[in-house]
């Protein structure tokens, strides 16, 4: 069992933070875009394909046997971590985003019709945006916005006001990746119900952060992407009610996802696998169940609670400088690890390349939420975003850097 709280011991199973950047140790802030990976993470990748390498399902050698087995067995680990009531309900695909357009595809162009809502934040990533953009479009229905506060949160009075009958799904973050702010999502998952219409949480940013029970939200599909949290990159999860999953047709047709095949007809294969046409990216299912069982190992609750204290330490030190500006909820508890800032006169971008001279790794831009980059009134911020591997140290030297950046900046700028 690994102590969250022993960062020294964590960080000796991520054989990337020994990296140097131009001869100065690795500071890894850009965890929101994708997290590094461990090396029992990297082990199980190359033991597939060392030792049992084979297709999937079909099969009767042993090598195959070897690989079903642990491929579904990484579904089923996701089903527990998720506190999903059967594992039938956990759809792998490759990416958080394509689990949003199996929703839109599939259940969203069957039940979504002219004067129908769409209810989503003001602060959604483009993945569960830009899919219900065009649903909208294309069947004459209604996105409509719940806005966020001066102070970053959720205004919940207006989502009460703007999820109605009209409404038929509500699809909302659990956490803004720009912001950090951590969504109520019983709030917004009951005013749903309470309305009849359907709930999608895109978990790509608080499924690795925080702990996430759907029976507890109550929620009808949650989306999430392993790569941001210690898996490989290629795997998506598509969580849905096996009752909704059931009526739902395959986006994708061919191998795998078929049960009989005759000239003139094709009978669907049964949950999940109605969903998995072709074979699927088995290498990085297996290794994203090593992934879980790191997470597992460490335990969500301290994850969260290591991710709080260091958010809390940086925005307490960022804060005290002098021109700086932060982004989204003041207050950490309100929010994840992840902190947007911009210094006054300092283009995001330069603070970004001037902070990767010292090593230091974080992200500058519109962070694929355009529209909220418009709400904030900005072209773009710079964010760092915390995870299991990080330390106060590195922060410490963050902090420092910033304000030998903001010194070479605004000297150059006055120039
Ligand atoms: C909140 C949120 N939703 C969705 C996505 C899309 O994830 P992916 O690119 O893995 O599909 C991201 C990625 O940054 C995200 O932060």
């Amino acid at each position: 069992m690994k102590n969250w709280n022993d960062t020294k011991s964590i960080r000796k199973d991520f054989p990337i933070l020994e990296r140097k950047i131009d001869g100065k140790p690795l500071i890894y802030f850009d965890n929101a875009a994708t997290s590094q990976k461990p090396v029992q993470v990297i082990n199980a990748l190359t033991n597939y394909y060392e030792n049992y390498n084979s297709n999937i399902h079909r099969g009767l050698h042993t090598m195959s046997e070897e690989a079903t087995l642990a491929y579904e067995g990484t579904r089923e680990k996701i089903a527990r971590f998720i506190d999903a009531p059967s594992e039938r309900e956990v759809i792998f695909t490759r990416n958080a985003t394509e689990a949003i357009n199996i929703v839109v595809e599939s259940w969203g162009k069957h039940n979504i019709g002219a004067g129908d809502e769409i209810v989503i934040t003001s602060m959604e990533h483009h993945s569960n945006f830009v899919p219900w953009q065009k649903l909208c479009e294309d069947k004459g229905a209604r996105l409509v916005y719940i806005e966020i506060g001066a102070d970053g949160n959720l205004d919940y009075a207006m989502a009460e006001r703007l999820i109605t009958n009209k409404t038929k799904i509500v699809a909302v973050t659990q956490m803004s990746n720009v912001m950090g702010t951590v969504v109520d999502l019983k709030i917004l998952g009951k005013l749903a119900r309470l309305n009849g219409a359907k709930f999608l949480v895109d978990g790509a940013q608080g499924v690795p952060h925080l702990p996430t029970s759907v029976r507890e939200i109550d929620c009808d599909f949650l989306v999430f992407s392993m790569h941001k949290m210690l898996g490989p990159t290629g795997v998506g999860v598509l969580w849905g009610k096996e009752e909704l999953l059931d009526l739902m047709p395959p986006m994708l047709y061919g191998g795998d996802m078929i049960s009989s095949v005759t000239r003139e007809k094709t009978t669907v294969n049964e949950l999940p696998w109605k969903f998995e046409a072709g074979t699927p990216n088995i290498a990085d299912v297996i290794a994203s169940g090593a992934a879980i069982d790191y997470l597992q190992n460490l335990g969500m609750q301290n994850v969260r609670a290591h991710e709080l204290e260091l958010t809390r330490y940086a925005m307490d030190a960022m804060l005290k400088l002098p021109s700086m500006k932060i982004y989204g909820p003041q207050n950490p508890e309100l929010k994840g690890g992840v902190i947007s800032f911009n210094y006054e006169g300092i283009h995001p971008h330069d603070m970004g390349q001037i902070l990767n001279e010292s090593g230091i790794a974080i992200r500058a831009g519109h962070h694929c939420c355009q529209p909220l980059m418009k709400t904030l009134g900005v072209m773009g911020t710079a964010r760092a975003s915390f995870y299991i591997y990080n330390t106060i140290e590195e922060i410490d030297f963050f902090v420092d850097a910033l304000i030998k950046a903001e010194k070479v900046l605004n000297y150059v700028a006055c120039r």
